[in-house]
């Protein structure tokens, strides 16, 4: 069966202030009752096609991440805690090792993303799954509808199989006018952040473009305390590893890589005004969570914690979230700048 691995590692700090060091996106409850890493577990439930998951996260999460997995009847095979991140290609490694670095095909997912069509989902893995036995890395495509900066474009080429196109170019998060060519293009798409490859295939890419990487990840798997499903990678050794992602380290310059094109109701959930896209509406346009008073009030997206009410009165086009001590409010569109209120706080 193939091996899923959630990647549960990152801040989400465009999210704050509902998302923050202690409990990021990824552990919250954003779209629906479940969390964001509760249903990317539901999307590989285990049985004939998946085995159970590997989690890689960071180990202040450990606790919060066994109970949300097993709140939905998941339980993961490995849960390798990370005492500091490096990034997604040293993550992606640990749990390569852990998958015991065979042939074992790996389906690597963000633990903080969006599918509405899980069927479509399942339908591209099925259509990736020969070529990734025979040796190649595949990533899914989504059909680009701005010139994000914060994606990576594929230029897909030509088709190897059913539906699975060569990777004629990877490009990791292009400035603004490069986005804007490959939208243009017509013949670009997302990188969607959610890779499958054998995990041998994988740890002799990294070989070859990143040996320091590699080496310090074996070490520090080498030197893991386990305990159960819990593994802890040795913290000096994990420390060696330079900081990368997988696009930048690997995708970017691999040979054999594939892609998938697919439309599955992808989102990043990278912002609020991403959230408000996909959210459920009232009549008039707002999105309100919890507590919300608002009279003649339109297309707003209102989000109240628990013990807390906003009420509002004659405005639009507002996001305002209140969590914790904090209380955030900016136009609707603006909502990339929140990592500006992030670094005025660090000072
Ligand atoms: N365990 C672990 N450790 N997980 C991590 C770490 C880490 O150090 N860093 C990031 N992650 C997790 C995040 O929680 C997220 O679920 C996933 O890995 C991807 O990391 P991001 O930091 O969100 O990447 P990105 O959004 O900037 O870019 C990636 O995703 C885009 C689509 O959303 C790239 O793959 C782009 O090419 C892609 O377009
Ligand atoms: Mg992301």
């Amino acid at each position: 069966p193939i091996v899923p691995v959630i990647l549960s590692g990152g801040s989400g700090t465009r999210l704050w202030p509902m998302s923050r060091p202690e409990l990021p996106k990824q552990l919250l409850a954003l779209t629906a009752a479940e969390t964001m890493l509760q249903l990317t577990a539901q999307r590989t439930v285990a049985g004939e096609q998946f085995a159970a998951p590997i989690v890689v996260a960071n180990a202040r999460h450990a606790d919060v991440v066994e109970t949300q997995l097993a709140e939905v009847g998941a339980s993961a095979q490995a849960l390798i805690l990370e005492p500091a991140g490096r990034n997604t290609a040293p993550a992606i490694a640990l749990a390569a090792i852990a998958a015991g670095a065979g042939a074992a095909p790996l389906l690597v997912m963000p633990s903080d993303h969006v599918i509405l069509d899980v069927a479509a989902f399942h339908a591209a893995i099925a259509r990736a799954l020969p070529l990734v036995r025979d040796g190649w890395l595949v990533t899914f495509g989504i059909a680009p509808d701005a010139p994000e900066t914060g994606y990576g474009y594929i230029k897909v080429g030509a088709e190897l199989a059913e539906g699975v196109h060569r990777v004629d170019r990877f490009v990791e998060k292009p400035p603004r006018e490069a986005a804007e060519a490959m939208l243009a293009s017509g013949d670009h798409a997302w990188n969607g952040g959610i890779f499958l490859f054998r995990a041998d295939k994988y740890l002799a890419a990294l070989q070859s473009f990143a040996p320091t990487m590699l080496a310090a990840v074996e070490a520090a798997m080498t030197r893991a305390v386990r305990d159960a499903a819990r593994i802890w990678p040795d913290a000096e050794a994990f420390a060696a590893s330079p900081a990368d992602s997988i696009d930048y380290a690997v995708m970017e310059k691999a040979e054999r890589v594939a892609v998938v094109p697919v439309s599955m109701g992808w989102s990043d959930l990278g912002s609020w005004d991403a959230l408000h896209a996909i959210s459920d509406c009232d009549a008039a346009g707002n999105a309100c969570r919890g507590d919300v008073v608002a009279i003649e009030t339109t297309n707003c997206m209102v989000r109240a914690d628990t013990g807390k009410r906003i009420a509002l009165v004659g405005v639009e086009d507002l996001i305002v979230v209140a969590s914790g001590d904090d209380i955030l409010i900016l136009p609707r569109g603006r909502s990339q700048d929140v990592k500006k209120i992030i670094e005025a706080m660090k000072g």
